[in-house]
């Protein structure tokens, strides 16, 4: 078997690691016993590029107990736990094509080697599989069913791709679906986030002024888990909807040019480009700290900020001094990639265990599929959605009510009022 990994002698460390998170997915669980008995995945090659993560390792074993051929390399240099990626590959047989801190042109070298297994089916973390393969492999989308996207940034990717006509094969839009937006956004990215920026700097939030970019589900993670350790928090907002709702939330709402002259730590998930640009930087105060959980390094301009800079040096592990020419330092988390894969492990497992367990699910219904899905951004089939949820309660040992005859009665008629 092909695979391109750091180290293979890390596996035992990987093995632990992976079976850990594996106690903490009991849907992804359920699920890979259920296809290990009806091997509906059999003859289907899955091209993946996630971040390769001990929760990954897991879905990985679950696409191959359906009977997949699976291949996986590195959604994002920094986040790769080299230990996970040695034992899938000596324990689970795993192609992985991921090292930790790999180069611009290893990264895609081994987006390349996964679409080599002439994927049927692709999973994609920010779309760069399939950016690959509509820029520069378009004579194997032929071969492709479907792929699906976790993140929020890519099915933004994907929604331009088809309003530009360019999107040529179906795809679907996991990240909207409610058992992983609402869960894996919101209290993975909230925790995650503070758990990247305390191991970057081991700075107390409480008192701090922490000003959150971004007030989606995972802004609203990251405000809620900040408030709750005691931060003032500050948001910052292009859409007045989402504005309001903070101000509702009992958060200050400001612009950023105001923000950054007040803010102690930032926090940048827009899925935007140069949220926070020089002008920012220009009126920061001294020991700024600063972290994106956006999906690309994109949202904390680095250029700008390595162009005022006289020098920067590695302060800690994952955090970077810019030293400014008035004698200011801002400090960069994890180079500006995602705070909670590259200075933390990012979401926990049992969080994970929904995302993926919608994966798992849609991987199944494409290879089900007797007619393909017309070229589009599917949503999620809500019969998924449904069962993720139902199975999450079971698991964590909580039953619900169900309607009684006449409240099912009373719910579909129109005429019964007071
Ligand atoms: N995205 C965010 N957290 C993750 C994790 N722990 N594993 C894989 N993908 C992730």
């Amino acid at each position: 078997m092909d695979y391109d990994i750091a180290d293979i002698k890390l596996k035992e460390a990987g093995a632990t690691r992976i079976e850990w998170a594996g106690r903490q997915m009991p849907v992804l669980r359920l699920i890979r016993e259920r296809f290990a008995a009806d091997q509906l995945l059999t003859g289907e090659r899955i091209g993946c590029c996630l971040h390769v993560t001990s929760e990954t390792a897991n879905l990985m074993r679950t696409l191959q107990a359906g009977g997949a051929e699976v291949a996986l390399c590195a959604s994002n240099p920094l986040s790769t736990q080299d230990e996970v990626a040695a034992s899938m590959v000596a324990d689970y047989e795993v192609a992985v094509y991921a090292r930790h801190s790999e180069d611009r042109d290893t990264y895609y070298q081994h987006i390349n080697q996964v679409l080599d297994i002439n994927p049927t089916i692709t999973i994609d973390d920010g779309a760069d599989l399939i950016s690959t393969l509509h820029s520069q492999r378009q004579e194997q989308i032929e071969g492709i069913k479907a792929g699906m996207e976790e993140t929020t940034t890519g099915v933004i990717r994907l929604r331009a791709m088809a309003a530009d006509g360019a999107l040529r094969y179906p795809l679907i839009a996991v990240n909207d679906a409610n058992t992983k937006h609402l869960f894996d956004n919101y209290y993975g990215t909230g925790q995650s986030t503070i758990d990247g920026i305390l191991r970057a700097t081991n700075i107390l939030i409480a008192g701090k002024n922490l000003v959150v970019c971004g007030y989606g589900d995972c802004g609203r993670g990251v405000a809620m888990r900040a408030a709750g350790m005691g931060a003032k928090v500050i948001i910052c907002e292009v859409e007045p909807l989402r504005a309001l709702r903070a101000a509702m939330d009992g958060y200050q709402v400001m612009p950023i040019g105001e923000a950054a002259q007040i803010g102690d730590i930032f926090v940048t998930v827009t899925g935007d480009k140069s949220v926070i640009r020089r002008e920012h930087f220009a009126v920061m105060k001294d020991g700024a700290v600063l972290a994106n959980s956006g999906h690309f390094d994109v949202e904390i301009d680095l250029t700008d900020l390595r162009d005022i800079s006289t020098s920067v040096r590695t302060i800690r592990p994952n955090l970077e001094a810019y030293h400014l020419e008035d004698g200011r330092q801002l400090f960069v988390i994890g180079q500006g990639r995602l705070a909670n894969l590259a200075a933390a492990e990012g979401h926990p497992a049992s969080v994970m265990d929904m995302s993926f367990s919608n994966q798992a699910l849609c991987a199944e219904y494409v290879a089900g599929l007797g007619e393909p899905l017309p070229v589009a951004v599917h949503t999620v089939p809500q019969h998924i959605d449904e069962q993720i949820a139902a199975l999450k309660l079971k698991t964590m040992g909580i039953s619900i009510d169900s309607l009684t005859p006449q409240q099912e009665e009373y719910l579909s008629s129109w005429e019964m009022g007071t």
